[in-house]
């Protein structure tokens, strides 16, 4: 697929041929990939409700396009490696053969369990195999996947399936993620109790630990047993669902983000060949999960349409020490490597010659997501993995984009750390003010809009369109609102700065605030809470709750305790509070709405410049709080 941007002039010339015939320009790229039938139609497009259809009248099969065509062409080559959490671990490799043969037995599988196009299907797995065999399995059959992330909690795995009305669970016995085990199987069991609508729960026996086996559960060993390796694939149109993604907002609900077959298809192979600037025989590693955005479109989509080469890695880049993440960068020879702020934050932290003593002469290109990179950071990565030789992309993007908005394409876009740079073609960012009006020029800030739709877009949230219409295109009228703020500087490049809204990244995952109060106001003895996000050095943000309780004679160390344990159950050990702050009042409006930048300044430790509060119901709160907080 030659849409490689090969020199920036060529990037120029592409951009601004995007803008001026969207269309003309998608329908090229389209043309790259293998349809049963073309489109009828690029585009048809509002905000307003909004309605957004991309090659409608098209039919086509995403995995026809990500495996069959590669394995037909050139069947040996290496589609994944993976590697396991053990070091002594026994790894793993699949050609796009191989895969192939997987994916069809897996989706055969499935639909001898009664799965049809259409269907949910819940996947909460580990990082091995099986979870790319079982996502790529539901796309080849019609039916829409729906991962869940193996980190949240039997509470929010339920909440989970039940939006999604799911049919069926895959899960396995355990999970490993560096020194942790985790009983999976136990957690489904937990959540199933409240999800009827599932039929089966298939297992996958990952570390053969003793587990219960109900009335709804299928080995996934014995239910694959003579499955035929050839499975046709379901013929789908453009605008069918693939999947859907839940993902945080300022509201305490996650919502599904549901993105359909072709513009999907199409945007995240174009951005991931143009970003990473991918040619064959690269070995690339993005190191997400794939429970996460990321994980979907570059780890199994955007490579495996492109025909590329990865690794796939069951753990964390700093098991069993910091040099693992380097020790698998030398043992397959990775030329693009992939990978979020906070983990090269822990990676800095320890000591350097778990980097220095890797051979990582076969890197290239360096990526960073999910989380604006300080510049400190940036170049420590630049300078020991990079050795000042590898352009760092700055990916900025989101759940509800697909694939990568803003970025420098590799060694073609000049660099400038901790910008994300310029936005791809096709992309049309807008900064406007809090009114809505555009801020045209250079040299601004305000919020990040994007002004026309591009093929990877969110199309609804699941069974709730006026949620998305509310939550991304009624506040600025006919733009999609993204929720983040950012700075164009003088040289036209964009600098993302954080959530303008009630949403916090912690070590690149995102958390409305309301979420984590919600949780905490689950706990019998708490009356009120506000949470809020503060700096924190590897997470990017840490989370810092405060909390109103009702009298009680309990030590404040246990009622702490209790607090994070009820956040863990209810949304997952990755909410869990850095700090708690045990308060007699919050700073409220006389309308009754939190002074968050208030508590903001506290949890950064900070009591001075806490800007105008007489509008402060009780001003006095601010100082009993900062009391508390033992500033
Ligand atoms: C939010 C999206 C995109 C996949 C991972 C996260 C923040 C993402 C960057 C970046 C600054 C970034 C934004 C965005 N974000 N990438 N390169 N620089 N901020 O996906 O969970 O949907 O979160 O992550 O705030 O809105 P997500």
């Amino acid at each position: 697929m030659d849409f490689r941007i090969k020199d920036f002039s060529e990037y120029q010339r592409t951009y601004q041929k995007s803008v001026e015939h969207p269309e003309g320009f998608w329908s090229e790229i389209a043309g790259y990939f293998n349809w049963h039938k073309k489109w009828d139609q690029v585009l048809q497009w509002n905000f307003r409700e909004p309605d957004v259809k991309w090659f409608a009248g098209g039919k086509l099969n995403i995995t026809e396009n990500c495996l069959d065509r590669h394995a037909e062409t050139n069947p040996d080559k290496i589609a994944f490696y993976w590697e396991p959490n053990e070091v002594n671990g026994q790894s793993r490799v699949f050609t796009y053969a191989e895969l192939l043969q997987e994916v069809n037995k897996t989706a055969n599988m499935l639909k001898s369990l009664g799965i049809k196009k259409g269907d949910r299907i819940c996947l909460y797995l580990p990082m091995i195999p099986e979870l790319a065999f079982a996502v790529l399995a539901c796309a080849r059959i019609g039916a829409v996947h729906s991962v869940v992330f193996a980190g949240f909690s039997a509470r929010s795995l339920a909440d989970r399936i039940i939006d999604g009305q799911c049919k069926m669970v895959i899960t396995s016995d355990e999970l490993l993620r560096g020194p942790k085990k985790v009983e999976l199987k136990g957690i489904v069991d937990e959540a199933m109790q409240e999800c009827p609508m599932v039929k089966t729960c298939l297992v996958y026996k990952h570390t053969g630990a003793a587990i219960d086996m109900n009335d709804r559960d299928i080995w996934w060993h014995r239910a694959i047993e003579g499955m035929s390796d050839q499975c046709q694939a379901e013929v789908m149109d453009s605008e069918d669902t693939l999947f859907i993604l839940y993902t945080s907002g300022s509201t305490g609900k996650p919502k599904g983000v549901l993105h359909t077959c072709a513009g999907y298809m199409v945007y995240t192979a174009y951005s991931f060949t143009n970003v990473f600037q991918y040619q064959q025989g690269d070995v690339y590693w993005c190191t997400a999960d794939i429970g996460w955005i990321t994980g979907h479109s570059y780890i199994v989509y955007g490579p495996l349409l492109c025909g590329a080469t990865s690794v796939m890695y069951e753990g964390t880049p700093a098991h069993p020490d910091a040099g693992r993440a380097w020790d698998i960068v030398d043992k397959y020879k990775v030329n693009i490597f992939y990978t979020a702020p906070t983990a090269i934050r822990a990676l800095e932290a320890c000591d350097i010659d778990l980097v220095r003593k890797h051979d990582l002469s076969t890197l290239r290109t360096l990526g960073t997501v999910g989380e604006p990179i300080n510049e400190e950071a940036w170049h420590w990565y630049h300078k020991e993995v990079g050795h000042g030789n590898c352009p760092i992309v700055d990916t900025w993007w989101q759940t509800e984009t697909g694939g990568i908005m803003i970025s420098a394409l590799s060694g073609i876009t000049k660099l400038k750390p901790t910008f994300a740079t310029l936005p791809l073609p096709g992309i049309q960012p807008i900064i406007v003010d809090d009114k809505g009006n555009e801020i045209k020029g250079n040299n601004v800030e305000g919020n990040l809009c994007i002004n026309f739709p591009w093929p990877g877009m969110i199309r609804t949230t699941y069974g709730d369109h006026e949620r998305c219409r509310l939550n991304y295109f009624d506040r600025f009228k006919d733009r999609y609102f993204t929720g983040d703020g950012c700075r164009r500087d003088e040289d036209g490049y964009y600098r993302i700065t954080g959530r303008v809204d009630d949403v916090i990244n912690v070590s690149g995952h995102r958390f409305g605030t309301a979420e984590i109060e919600d949780a905490i106001d689950e706990h019998e003895i708490t009356v009120e809470s506000a949470v809020v996000g503060y700096p924190h050095e590897i997470k990017g943000q840490g989370i810092c709750a405060f909390v109103i309780c009702h009298p009680h004679d309990k030590a404040n160390d246990l009622l702490k305790e209790e607090i994070s344990e009820i956040v863990r159950k209810m949304i997952g050990p990755i909410a869990t509070p850095d700090k708690i702050f045990l308060v007699d009042g919050l700073p409220k409006t006389r309308s009754g709405k939190i002074m968050r930048r208030i508590l903001r300044k506290i949890a950064s430790g900070e009591k001075e410049g806490m800007g105008d509060i007489s509008t402060l119901l009780d001003p006095g709160v601010v100082e009993a709080i900062i009391e508390k907080a033992g500033i």
